[in-house]
């Protein structure tokens, strides 16, 4: 095709909203692309293009000159505009030629990226409008907005070097702040250079699983367990070695007779999730002394011991810890609020370094201002009251739904251990399938956790052990007349 013809065909839309410079330069430029016009090829001059489109000559002199700062045009001016020699477009990008397959179907993901797609890695999304009785959250309608919103203004008044690029570790006065805290209400061993602000705690079992295991290295999950470990460690490529859970906690002596070359562990001995239960003394000493003797890594993951209801907090694994290879993990998503995208590691000095280092390749450091606003709203007193005045909402929440399924369920769910946390797991007393309950529930706009579905996905690598059937109910981000409302519907659901 003549190169005139080409471009007045150019498809330019003068009522469009995008500029008529930019039209033009887009234009021009897919044009370059296709092959319908070729390197070496000369361009009308400003004026003769003008005047073929009506529009003015500055307009089509603006889009030029973008096209030569990007290197799609050359030329001087009088001696003419050229489509640049040197442009490295192949046979393949001239006319005609069928486009290329999308890279994904030429080039599948790599080993290592398909560890990260697939069920085993698929990550539970607790998103739309809040329906009793969803688990993991805390009560957003009891969070103190206001006061956040004031320590948020009060940073962005006063904006400082702050905001640039800051240490990968974390805000320093956050640091310093979140160690005091757990030091004084977990007894964790813990100074604030041994802790590393994470993206929510779902980064900080990531990076251990990344950083601390070789492919096929072995390591405890619990059985039933949290997904976010399980899905890390598959992503790390190690071997997933379920060991179940009893009412004393995690079973170590099934974990040392059947995984003993294991090389880290990963538990909730505050509260399990799902069935929370909290670990014996003895079993947390059990552990402990058999890690220390094989130099494995145990991870506690502490996500929502702040909420104890019959009596105070109990003390961290990591406080008993003498060795030195517990591992810390905390979230601010169930004392705050998930969508924060905060959580910390305190970790064995030895550790800290290569942690700090890989966390700056993720994502260089968490978001500065809400750690600035944390450390502000710890400082001033606003944490422990929000814990307190939570505890308190919780507690209530927490007896409204022990008792509505006392009044309306009690012959057909077994309530699990109920003195902690943010949900209740429940055990069906005849057989039933937890996944169709679930799903007869969503039907009636409930939103209940099938037990079975905290239980890895590879039932082969079973822990020798049934599967627990039942649901799991979370109770603190729901108002009392809401859970009272579920619970009779659950029942009509249950008694069909
Ligand atoms: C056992 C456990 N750990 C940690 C978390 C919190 O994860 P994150 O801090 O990534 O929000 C949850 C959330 O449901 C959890 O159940």
């Amino acid at each position: 095709m003549h190169l005139a013809q080409s471009l007045a065909t150019l498809p330019l839309d003068p009522a469009s909203a995008t500029p008529m410079f930019r039209q033009l330069y887009e234009a021009i430029k897919q044009t370059i692309l296709s092959g319908k016009i070729s390197p070496g090829m000369q361009l009308p001059p400003t004026r003769a293009l003008s005047e073929l489109f009506g529009i003015s000559r500055q307009t089509v002199l603006n889009a030029y000159a973008q096209l030569m700062a990007e290197g799609y045009l050359s030329g001087t001016v009088g001696k003419g505009t050229f489509v640049s020699a040197n442009l490295p477009l192949s046979k393949k990008d001239k006319p005609n030629t069928p486009t290329p397959a999308p890279l994904q179907l030429l080039r599948p993901l790599s080993a290592r990226g398909q560890c990260f797609v697939g069920p085993q890695t698929a990550l539970n999304i607790h998103e739309g409008a809040l329906k009793a009785f969803r688990i993991g959250m805390p009560g957003i309608d009891v969070f103190p907005f206001d006061v956040w919103a004031r320590l948020e203004a009060r940073r962005w008044r006063r904006p400082s070097h702050e905001l640039g690029y800051s240490d990968p570790a974390g805000y320093a006065p956050l640091r310093t702040a979140l160690a005091a805290y757990l030091r004084a209400s977990r007894g964790v061993h813990c100074v604030p250079e041994q802790i590393v602000i994470t993206s929510g705690s779902q980064q900080a079992l990531f990076l251990i699983a990344t950083l601390l295991l070789a492919p096929n290295d072995g390591a405890w999950v619990e059985e039933p367990g949290y997904r976010g470990i399980s899905a890390s460690l598959h992503a790390a490529q190690a071997r997933i070695c379920p060991v179940p859970v009893d009412n004393e906690g995690l079973c170590v002596s099934h974990g040392i007779a059947h995984h003993s070359d294991a090389k880290l562990v990963y538990v909730t001995p505050s509260h399990q999730l799902p069935l929370g239960v909290t670990m014996s003394l003895q079993r947390r000493l059990e552990l402990l002394a058999w890690a220390a003797k094989n130099r494995t890594w145990i991870v506690e993951d502490d996500y929502d011991s702040e909420y104890r209801y019959t009596g105070p907090p109990l003390a961290s694994l990591q406080s008993l810890d003498r060795a030195g290879c517990v591992i810390y993990v905390g979230t601010l998503s169930k004392v705050l609020f998930p969508g924060l995208r905060l959580g910390y590691l305190v970790l064995p000095p030895s550790l800290v370094d290569a942690f700090v280092q890989a966390r700056a390749i993720l994502d260089r450091h968490a978001t500065i201002v809400p750690q600035m606003v944390l450390a502000d709203f710890i400082a001033e007193g606003h944490f422990g009251r929000h814990i307190k005045r939570t505890r308190e909402v919780y507690a209530e929440r927490r007896s409204a739904l022990l008792e509505a399924l006392n009044t309306h369920l009690a012959e057909e769910l077994q309530a699990g251990p109920a003195d902690a946390g943010l949900q209740l797991s429940t055990t069906f007393r005849r057989q039933r399938n937890d996944l169709a309950v679930a799903h007869a529930a969503a039907q009636k706009g409930l939103e209940v956790r099938a037990l079975s579905r905290f239980y890895n996905v590879d039932e082969s690598a079973g822990s020798g052990h049934n599967r627990a059937s039942g649901l799991v109910l979370g109770f603190a981000p729901i108002p009392v007349a809401e859970i009272k409302r579920g619970v009779t519907i659950l029942r009509d659901i249950l008694r069909r």
